[in-house]
């Protein structure tokens, strides 16, 4: 893991916080329990404390995203601000409202030291797409919510990979820093790509594929994979890819993915691994088998031993590791095994290691293995990316933001 990214924002430090009306962009973006639409994790939410904390004498208006349009976890955040509330122990203000006149006049009225939280940001059609920072910048959302603003924070790192309004848009016509977490990834991730020895050992997870797809390529090709054991969806994906895994699994975009991953294993031939047992579902029970012993419908819920004992070897045996995404449904504590055990091989290797990651940061806390870790994020995709050495749209927001404010 070479070449640094040389940062060069501003912090809270650079600022007098006294009185301003402050735009704060944090990832609140939690998983949610799809029977109950409750937060089932709120690692996130603790996050955006510490930012809190420093602005406690501005007004703070607080933007998240939550979900994605039409998934499961697209909920609004009445209920993030009371687990908000209870956690940092200050009221918190909210609107049901993003950008109309309810929100407007709430910021309005704020008083030094309040909160407001206001609603699911992806409720503005805006949010859902990609935009250059200039366009960001022309967007109703920024337009209209600007003027109400002294100041921009972005801490929304496990959202830094993303181009929309909130996060490249307001830094455009406002001074803007980075948040305390914001701060901290780019400093530790910085610190650590400098000593990262190879070999490079990446295990990943987790079901955003065609994000993942696009970040292995770019891993590989700047030296930063040397081997990628893949899990979870993504490892379905690959197995499908070589005829492993024979029906369709009924996943997005499937026919398009899996031939992607096909031409990644042609071009790539020893980088991959993928898994030679797994485990299913059968009536609640746990049953192992081999991958090529399963059945029409059959669901892979997680890996199986040998597929772990010989993932550990590679880990064991790697200069860097860099963990991301649950190995299966580890929220099932019958389907926990593959996630926990490979968490273990990576906190007991010598390498340097980073887990990324909501699902497994809470995993890792779980089993009390924090303190053996060199960097722990809850960023997934965009903390993929930045390890690829690609300059993340909300970083260079804030590069451009720092290089405007210093040459006024
Ligand atoms: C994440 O959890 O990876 C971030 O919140 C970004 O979410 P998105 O992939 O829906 O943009």
């Amino acid at each position: 893991m070479g070449n640094r990214q040389i940062v060069k924002v501003l912090t809270l430090d650079d600022f007098d916080l006294k009185g301003k009306t402050v735009f704060l962009r944090v990832d609140m973006n939690c998983p949610i329990d799809p029977n109950t639409l409750e937060i089932s994790g709120t690692r996130r939410i603790e996050e955006a404390i510490e930012t809190l904390d420093s602005l406690k004498e501005a007004k703070v208006v607080i933007g998240s995203h939550q979900g994605r349009v039409g998934n499961n976890e697209y909920i609004g955040m009445d209920k993030h601000a009371k687990v908000l509330e209870k956690l940092i122990g200050r009221k918190i203000k909210y609107v049901e409202d993003t950008i109309g006149e309810a929100a407007q006049n709430a910021i309005k009225n704020l008083q030094e030291g309040d909160i407001l939280l206001l609603d699911n940001l992806r409720l503005c059609a805006e949010e859902n797409y990609e935009f250059t920072p200039e366009n960001a910048a022309k967007t109703i959302m920024v337009t209209r919510l600007s003027k109400l603003f002294d100041l921009c924070v972005l801490d929304s790192f496990p959202s830094a990979h993303r181009s929309h309004p909130s996060i490249v848009g307001f830094a455009q016509v406002l001074p803007a820093c980075a948040g305390r977490i914001v701060e901290r990834e780019v400093r530790n991730l910085d610190e650590i790509m400098t000593v990262a020895k190879a070999p490079h050992v990446i295990v990943l997870g987790g079901s955003k594929i065609p994000d993942r797809l696009e970040a292995i390529k770019l891993l590989i090709q700047n030296g930063r994979a040397d081997h990628v054991l893949l899990t979870g969806l993504i490892g379905n994906v690959f197995m499908r890819a070589q005829a492993r895994i024979k029906s369709p699994m009924g996943i997005k975009r499937e026919e398009e993915v899996v031939a992607k991953a096909h031409s990644l294993i042609g071009e790539y031939p020893d980088v991959f691994a993928t898994p030679v047992d797994i485990a299913i579902d059968k009536d609640g029970e746990r049953v192992e088998m081999d991958v090529r012993e399963m059945g029409k419908g059959d669901k892979i819920y997680d890996l199986g031993p040998k597929t772990v004992e010989y993932y550990s070897k590679l880990i064991a045996g790697a200069g860097t590791v860099f963990i991301s995404g649950p190995a299966g449904y580890f929220e099932k504590e019958n389907f926990s095994y593959g996630t926990n055990a490979l968490l273990n091989a990576v906190a007991n290797s010598m390498a340097t290691t980073i887990v990324s990651g909501g699902h497994l940061t809470t995993a890792l806390r779980q089993q009390g293995l924090v303190d053996k870790i060199n960097h722990i994020s809850t960023a997934g995709g965009a903390l993929v990316l930045y390890l690829t050495g690609t300059k993340l749209p909300m970083i260079k927001a804030l590069e451009d933001a720092a290089i405007r404010y210093k040459s006024k």
